[in-house]
């Protein structure tokens, strides 16, 4: 495990970070081409392309980008742009987070240029206009790269752009024992808030703020912990002080009684956020106070609970993955891949935050919330991206929400001189913005 193996006491340079990143519409309006059309971007599920004509579609910033199914084992994309004068091909439809369907043919709406799933364009009413000077290389759709991991659809609108794997690590590698290529969505709802997109990703990037802003949580444990910088990417984690090496996943014990800090705390985060735990967990901590000695230690109720509830749900087809506790311990509660995608990993659920600017507006940004698990063969439930308010979240979520817009309005005041992170709990978002500042060449944290 080496360097990873370290996960705590880290702490990095304090510094200051301009509010340029977050308020000036410049800057907003630079990161479409230094950032967006240069990024590996995550664009949607594998799962969500099951057939041969299988589409989504992308947007991000002023661009959008059409992703097809062509074969059982290939997809391809292409810029969402027709390319005889210029109509957006695929619409989005009305209130909707994005296009999604099936067709062996797109017809663009405009004169019904017409354009099969590998981009060729099929069909010119009165090609014979033109002379013979048009060529297939003249009336195909744009290509844009494409490739996968972790059950994702990848693009990059740069064709330069490095192979994804090399883009990703380390964070793939730290990844790929979760096996997050055989979760399912259980929900996953999509927002507008407003606020720059990078203001929303970094209510979730820290647990700084857990005692300021869900201080019910304090009644369940010491939420304390780091965020360190991994090449683009970061992670962040729990402190692990004495305690076993499993409770620095997600899975936490509590204050008091393990058994009934346990099943408290695993009822209030099912029916408080519907994040971070499966329904499987859930009823066999409610089993806790019931089936343990009153003194059973913390690590025999986490190896009690972790082993009942592994083995239940194999019984339902329902398989975790084996990953070594040191790894788990080492890979901390959740991934930031840069720049707007954020993994929260866990043998048996995730919990993902994705956000995206609102065109060029720095003031306000989409934002993505979708929760996975693992399910039997067959089993997972059909899911859509579904619009809801911010305040149709669930409470927890909503705590979270509440800061959004007031932190935009903050730095955007004459007197604010740039936001202070802490070096240990809010390192990945020093890491962030020393990353966007190589891309946009502007706004790097400087020390204090
Ligand atoms: S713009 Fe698409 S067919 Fe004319
Ligand atoms: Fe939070």
């Amino acid at each position: 495990m080496g360097e990873l193996g370290r996960i705590t006491e880290e702490r990095q340079e304090a510094v200051r970070i301009p509010v340029e990143a977050y308020v000036f519409e410049d800057y907003a309006r630079a990161e479409r081409e230094r950032l967006w059309r240069k990024v590996w971007l995550q664009a949607g599920r594998l799962e969500d392309l099951p057939e041969v004509g299988s589409y989504l579609t992308y947007d991000i910033s002023e661009d959008s980008v059409l992703i097809v199914r062509t074969a059982p084992d290939a997809i391809k994309a292409y810029w969402n742009v027709c390319p005889h004068r210029g109509r957006r091909l695929v619409d989005t439809p009305a209130g909707m987070r994005n296009a999604r369907g099936a067709k062996l043919n797109f017809v663009c709406g405009f004169h019904a240029w017409t354009f099969d799933v590998n981009g060729v364009c099929t069909y010119v009413a009165n090609r014979e206009d033109w002379g013979g000077a048009l060529t297939d290389e003249d009336t195909r759709l744009g290509p844009v790269k494409v490739d996968t991991w972790g059950g994702w659809i990848w693009i990059n609108l740069d064709p330069a752009a490095e192979p994804l794997r090399d883009y990703l690590e380390p964070a793939a590698t730290m990844l790929d024992p979760f096996a997050l290529q055989n979760m399912r969505p259980r929900w996953r709802n999509w927002t507008v808030f407003d606020c720059n997109w990078k203001v929303a990703l970094e209510a979730f990037n820290e647990t700084y703020h857990v005692p300021g802003t869900h201080p019910e949580f304090m009644a369940f444990g010491d939420f304390t912990g780091w965020g360190r910088p991994q090449g683009k990417h970061s992670h962040i984690g729990y402190d692990t002080g004495d305690g076993p090496k499993e409770n620095a996943s997600k899975l936490r014990l509590g204050f008091g009684d393990p058994r009934v800090a346990t099943a408290e705390m695993q009822k209030y985060t099912w029916e408080g956020v519907n994040t971070n735990t499966t329904q499987t967990l859930v009823d066999v901590a409610q089993t806790l106070p019931e089936v343990l000695p009153d003194d059973a230690s913390a690590a025999e109720v986490l190896k009690y609970w972790l082993d009942t509830a592994r083995s239940i749900d194999a019984a339902r087809g329902v398989h975790w993955p084996e990953v070594d506790p040191a790894h788990v311990a080492a890979s901390g509660t959740s991934w930031q891949i840069f720049p707007n995608f954020q993994i929260g990993h866990a043998v048996n659920n995730m919990l993902c935050y994705h956000a995206r600017p609102f065109g060029t507006n720095p003031d306000k940004c989409y934002f993505e919330v979708a929760v996975y698990e693992l399910y039997p063969e067959g089993g997972a439930p059909e899911t859509e991206w579904t619009y809801a308010p911010p305040e149709d979240f669930p409470h927890v979520l909503k705590q979270d929400f509440s800061n959004m817009a007031a932190v935009q309005q903050g730095m955007k005041m004459g007197g604010y001189r740039g936001n202070i992170p802490n070096p240990k709990a809010e390192g990945a978002v020093v890491s962030l913005h020393r990353n966007l500042a190589r891309y946009m060449g502007t706004g790097a944290p400087r020390p204090i």
